[in-house]
Formats: structure tokens, C-alpha cells, sequence
């Protein structure tokens, strides 16, 4: 049985932090949702962990689809958010209804997540108005970063402070279960998760959000080279994958794998035969 939104709701009234992650296939989804994490994201940051894009704008609802099937498959308990890609809401309404749709029909997905405020208040209604959850995302707005200039923080002007604060507003009146701050400072994070009747989960906006995320390969260090500032490796995976190939290379070269442990026998009488024949 998967945790629901009314659970997740639930969480910022029992004061209760929320740690979400992000998850893109079947076997690290299932680690993640073993491990209790109640809030798996498939987002659209999978372009570039997984996919080697430079940004998340080119990512389409096939690929997104693909891989919230993965992550859906490889859970249990966790609620799974589908992250709607670039230009996937923003045409029409009928459009952002069929996009989200999809994410909950065909990936399996139980919510979507969607970024900006005030703009997409509409849209984020008409599609909690159709059964379909939705978490907001506000402060650094990847798909906007050509826009934006850059992924810095975000709301630190008056004007833009004020902006993120009816962003959130916005949002929470269209009926979101939970909005995302991306790098927001952290005095403002405060004050809108106060503010807020739903949870604010942070990356890279403080400590006083009601939960976090993180990208999981940021977490689990499987990037060495670089690592954003809004970031902890719990984990150097990187150098442990490097570690364990060199070793297969140096032992596939020297002969000393595989050994009789892994390999199989068959019948001597039999291989004599085909010897002979
Ligand atoms: O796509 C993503 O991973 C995200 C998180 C950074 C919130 O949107």
C-alpha cells in the first residue's frame, strides 16, 4: 500500500520532516523504497543523470513515461511524482490535462510536479480538479534557466521575494499537495514554509522547509567531478564503481575470473563423446 497525499499532508501538521529523492529505474527505485523514503521523484533531471543532456529542455513525455514505468514497477510504498517535461503544460490546458494524464495512466505514476507559480496556477487547478495530485515547484525553475540566466538563487530582490511569496500562495489556493523550493535563501524558505498549509520540500533553500529532495546521484556521488553546492554525497560511488571495474579488467586479463565458483560442468562421458566425434 503507497503512502497517499493526505499522509504526506499529514506530515507538516505532526511536525514531521519528509525526505524525497529522486529515482529513474527499477533497481534504484526499489533500493530507495526499501530504504523508507515516502516521496520518489522520476524528474525530469534524468535528461542529464541519465541521459547526457546539457539541460532538462529537451527531455520528452515518451522518455519521462519510459522511466516512471521503471521506478513504478520497482516500488511498493513510496508515492511516485512524474515530473512534467519543457512545454508539456504550457500550450493549453487540454494539453497539460493529457500530459498529465498520461503520467498517471500510462507511467503509473500517483502525482505529477510541475514548476512555476502564478502562471500555471490554472493549469495546476484544472488538473487537481481531475484527480490528479500535483506538487508545485518555485524559486530556480530549471526549464526556465535560459530565462532566468543561469541556475543561481532565486528571490533575493524585494520584488522577487514578494513574487515567490504569491508563487507559493498561488499554488497552495490551486490545490498542490507539497511545492518544491529550488534555491531560494534560506530566510525566505522560512517564511513561506510558516506561511504554507502544505509542505515545502527544499534543494538548495535551507533547513526549516518541511522536507528536502535531492538528486540521487548527487547523494550517492556517482558525478566526482562535480558537485552543486545544494548537495551531499552520502556516498563516493564513483570511485567504488571505478575501483570494482579496474579490478574485473585486471582479473578477466590475468585469467583469474571467472573461476570454477562461477562456472558451470556438464557430464565427462558426454564431452568425450563430442570430442571424439
Ligand atoms: O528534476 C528534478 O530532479 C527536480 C528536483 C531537483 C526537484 O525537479
Amino acid at each position: 500500500m503507497r503512502i497517499t497525499v493526505n499522509e504526506i499532508k499529514e506530515k507538516k501538521l505532526k511536525n514531521e520532516r519528509i525526505a524525497m529523492l529522486t529515482a529513474y529505474d527499477c533497481s534504484t527505485a526499489k533500493i530507495v523504497d526499501e530504504a523508507g523514503v515516502p516521496l520518489i521523484l522520476v524528474g525530469d533531471s534524468l535528461g542529464m543523470v541519465l541521459l547526457g543532456y546539457e539541460s532538462t529542455i529537451p527531455v520528452t513525455m515518451d522518455e519521462m513515461i519510459h522511466h516512471t514505468k521503471a521506478v513504478v514497477r520497482g516500488t511498493e510504498k513510496a508515492l511516485i511524482i512524474g515530473d512534467m517535461p519543457f512545454m508539456t503544460y504550457h500550450t493549453s490546458i487540454s494539453d497539460a490535462l493529457r500530459n498529465a494524464a498520461r503520467f498517471i495512466q500510462e507511467g503509473g505514476a500517483q502525482a505529477v510536479k510541475l514548476e512555476g507559480g502564478v502562471v500555471v496556477a490554472e493549469t495546476v487547478k484544472r488538473i487537481v480538479d481531475c484527480g490528479i495530485p500535483v506538487m508545485g515547484h518555485i524559486g530556480l525553475t530549471p526549464q526556465s534557466v535560459h530565462q532566468l540566466g543561469g541556475h543561481r538563487v532565486q528571490g533575493k530582490t524585494p520584488e522577487a521575494a514578494e513574487r515567490l511569496l504569491a508563487d507559493a500562495r498561488a499554488l497552495e489556493q490551486a490545490g498542490t499537495f507539497a511545492i518544491v523550493l529550488e534555491l531560494v535563501p534560506a530566510p525566505l524558505s522560512k517564511l513561506i514554509t510558516q506561511k504554507a498549509s502544505i509542505p515545502t520540500i527544499g534543494i538548495g533553500a535551507g533547513p526549516d522547509c518541511d522536507g528536502q529532495v535531492q538528486v540521487i546521484s548527487d547523494l550517492l556521488g556517482l558525478f566526482a567531478d562535480f558537485v552543486p553546492k545544494h548537495a551531499k554525497q552520502y556516498a563516493k560511488l564513483a570511485g567504488t564503481i571505478r575501483t570494482a571495474i579496474g579490478d574485473y579488467i585486471a582479473e578477466v586479463k590475468s585469467g583469474s575470473f571467472p573461476t570454477a565458483e562461477h562456472s558451470s560442468t556438464m557430464d565427462e562421458s558426454l564431452l568425450e563423446e563430442l570430442a571424439r566425434s
